[in-house]
């Protein structure tokens, strides 16, 4: 473990070597570096060759996706003519609406009539917004999991570019964590715990043999949740197929979020599964310590959470200089310190020192257990670690 922190964080300097989007939303972190094509792998030694983000045409990706199409003009009407005040979100690629759609033959149908979907309208022109659109529906088309949110359909008319999802109630992990308002009840311990597993489940399915797909944009914005706070996986645009085992693919255009990207992609544009972790390991920092992973208004020395949150994580008597305030009295030292040590070695800065996300997800079910097993301890009161006093 002493190897995970004996490294320094560097990934800003990296970042603002890059070209930035700048979206008016709580995404506006989303960048892509300046020079070169996002395709190539190398093996260790360094050699690089150009592949695709897929291997699948426009064509293929389209004919082959078990996804309804849509008219540009049935999801304005099915959006209210997209009201400002049907938006569910917003991020990189552009705002999501809520829209109607017939439950059984899926055509959109008047507002208030059927069942409720998402529909994201890119607002964004030129390639990059049309490869983020035929990404998502290359992967979530053909990917199927509890913890990968459904898409529908698309709208492919003119310059429109839409999506069409299953509607998640309970909107994203992000809302929940950091907009503070009578909407969003604080989330206790137990239910940050179910949905960072869940998440971790959907990477871990990502990571697959199967799948072997990096998903490269994991952040809290983009683990949404259903009306039982069951975590999935939404938006696919920068997810791209997998390196062969011992390689990792080299981007000259690094893509992802600020605060999340892991440094040596950052750095080298080497991106392997082990990227996806290092992200998992900042949300799960995120979870328990309702924090976020950037934040310019936090005390200089503090904008990074990573770079703050690190010193204490390791310290059981410091730790709760991490814990969201919010879940006094909720966890216990043992499990603190469990899901402390998690983050830690997710975020260790030599890729494969991390853990993959199947030993991710079996800490976490551990977790889990233990949670589960104490509330039914019928009779004895958990063993509540007091918060010591902060100076
Ligand atoms: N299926 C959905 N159900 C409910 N809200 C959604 C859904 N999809 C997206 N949103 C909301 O819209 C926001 C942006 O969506 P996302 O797919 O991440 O777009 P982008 O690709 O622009 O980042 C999410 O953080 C969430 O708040
Ligand atoms: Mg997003």
């Amino acid at each position: 473990m002493g190897i995970c922190l004996s490294y320094q964080i560097k990934t800003n300097t990296e970042i603002h070597a890059g070209m930035f989007f700048n979206h008016n939303s709580s995404e506006s972190s989303k960048y892509v570096s300046k020079d070169g094509s996002d395709t190539g792998y190398s093996n260790s030694k360094g050699s690089s060759t150009s592949v695709p983000t897929t291997s699948r045409s426009e064509g293929e990706i389209l004919q082959s996706a078990n996804l309804k199409s849509f008219t540009y003009n049935e999801l304005r009407n099915s959006t209210r003519n997209f009201r400002p005040d049907s938006v569910l979100g917003e991020g990189g690629f552009g705002s999501v609406y809520k829209g109607w759609v017939d439950e059984h033959s899926l055509a959109a149908s008047k507002p208030g009539m059927g069942i409720v979907v998402a529909v994201k309208r890119l607002n964004q022109d030129g390639l990059q917004g049309h490869k983020e659109w035929l990404a998502e529906i290359n992967y979530l088309g053909q990917l199927r999991h509890p913890n990968l949110v459904k898409l529908i359909g698309y709208c492919l008319e003119d310059d429109h570019r839409l999506l069409v999802y299953e509607f998640m109630p309970k909107g994203s992990m992000e809302n929940h964590l950091f907009r503070r308002g009578s909407r969003f009840e604080t989330f206790s311990w137990g239910l940050r715990m179910k949905v960072a597993l869940g998440a971790a489940r959907g990477l871990a399915f990502l990571h697959g043999a199967e799948t072997k797909v990096i998903y490269r944009d994991f952040k809290t914005s983009n683990i949404l949740l259903d009306s039982k706070f069951n975590a999935k996986l939404s938006d696919f645009g920068l997810a791209r197929d997998g390196p062969d085992d011992d390689k990792s693919h080299v981007s000259t255009r690094v893509m992802g979020t600020y605060g999340y990207a892991a440094p040596e992609y950052m750095s080298t544009g080497h991106l392997n599964a082990k990227s996806d972790v290092y992200s998992f390991g900042v949300v799960l920092l995120e979870i328990i310590s309702g924090k976020k992973a950037i934040d310019k208004n936090r005390p200089t020395g503090e904008h990074s959470l990573v770079e703050w949150a690190k010193p204490y994580l390791t310290n059981k008597r410091r730790i709760f200089r991490v814990i969201d305030t919010r879940l006094e009295g909720q966890y216990s030292l043992d499990h603190a310190q469990r899901a402390a040590n998690l983050a830690v070695q997710c975020l260790c800065m030599e890729p494969r020192t991390r853990p993959n996300m199947d030993e991710v997800v079996t800490a976490l079910e551990q977790l889990q257990v233990k949670e589960i097993a104490r509330d039914h301890h019928k009779g004895v009161q958990p063993k509540r670690h007091p918060r010591p006093r902060m100076q």
